[in-house]
């Protein structure tokens, strides 16, 4: 038995009452999760990559078709090309390895061709969801696995910002797209990265019937607990209501992506 009480705390900012708090190692390993920005030059264990994959690759996956792919990258210069794509993230070119996460039907359209068939369900919004799906499904299984064996992660979501250029990068056939990457690395124990709490969970969880109303306490709660966060990391108290709505006034805030409808029918997706 593993007492998450001080976990809990970590991540809701408060004691809750009625909370359980006996757990086991996985629950304290899943609620131990921060993002890492900060990487030690260390390079990764032999066997890492191969371990990472094995975990993610047991994530469950739509009708088993497995419509994800990896590009694992360890090159400086093509680090160093993928960082300025993303706004010039430091983190990418610090972390000894880089993946990135494909959501990837080309390989059900080479299966099909091979047997004479036509693949035209992945011209459909379905199916894109069902890979992107999958390449979620089995990047979270890869933090979960890297973060137990003591390294730290951070998704890179800037991934999409230039998608073409990415999709060059790596000579991703149509129909394949870099839906997100990930910084792995052991964590700089002089920049450490503390538990980011969250909303109270009535404003996420709901029973039976979705509830608005429950969650107007709670949102102000948690903008007054990240607020405090917020001093605790030396950071500007903006809360997180209004940062939050910043990010989606206005197309100014998807960083360019908002053109990304149009480079995915390029890179081959119809989204019918
Ligand atoms: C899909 C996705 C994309 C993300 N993209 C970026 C990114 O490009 N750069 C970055 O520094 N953090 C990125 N993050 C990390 C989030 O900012 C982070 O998870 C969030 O602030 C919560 O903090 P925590 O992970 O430390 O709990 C991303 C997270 C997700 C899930």
């Amino acid at each position: 038995m593993t007492d998450l009480s001080d976990l809990m705390k970590q991540r809701y900012g408060t004691a809750r009452h009625g909370m359980p708090v006996d757990g086991n190692a996985v629950l304290a390993s899943l609620m131990t999760h921060r993002s890492v920005r900060a990487y030690l030059d260390t390079p990764l264990p032999e066997g890492t990559l191969e371990r990472l994959m094995a975990a993610a690759q047991s994530a469950a996956s739509s009708s088993n078709l497995q419509a994800w792919s990896v590009i694992a990258v360890r090159d400086a210069e093509r680090k160093a090309r993928l960082a300025e794509w993303a706004g010039g993230q430091a983190h990418i070119r610090q972390a000894p390895l880089f993946l990135a996460f494909i959501a990837d039907l080309s390989r059900l359209n080479r299966i099909a061709q091979a047997q004479g068939v036509a693949h035209e369900a992945n011209d459909y919004l379905e199916m894109f969801l069902v890979a992107v799906v999958d390449a979620a499904l089995a990047a979270q299984n890869v933090a979960a696995a890297a973060e137990s064996m003591g390294l730290g992660t951070v998704y890179i979501g800037a991934l999409r910002n230039q998608p073409e250029k990415v999709a060059q990068e790596f000579g991703l056939p149509p129909y394949a797209f870099g839906v997100f990457g990930m910084c792995i690395g052991h964590p700089d124990p002089s920049k450490p990265a503390s538990i980011k709490p969250r909303l109270a969970q009535p404003a996420i969880v709901h029973h039976e019937r979705y509830d608005v109303a429950a969650q107007s306490a709670p949102i102000a709660e948690y903008d007054e607990l990240f607020k405090a966060f917020q001093v605790s990391q030396s950071l500007p108290t903006a809360g997180w209501n209004a940062p939050t709505a910043t990010r989606v006034k206005g197309i100014e805030a998807l960083m360019g992506r908002h053109t990304l409808r149009a480079a995915l029918a390029r890179l081959g997706f119809r989204l019918e």
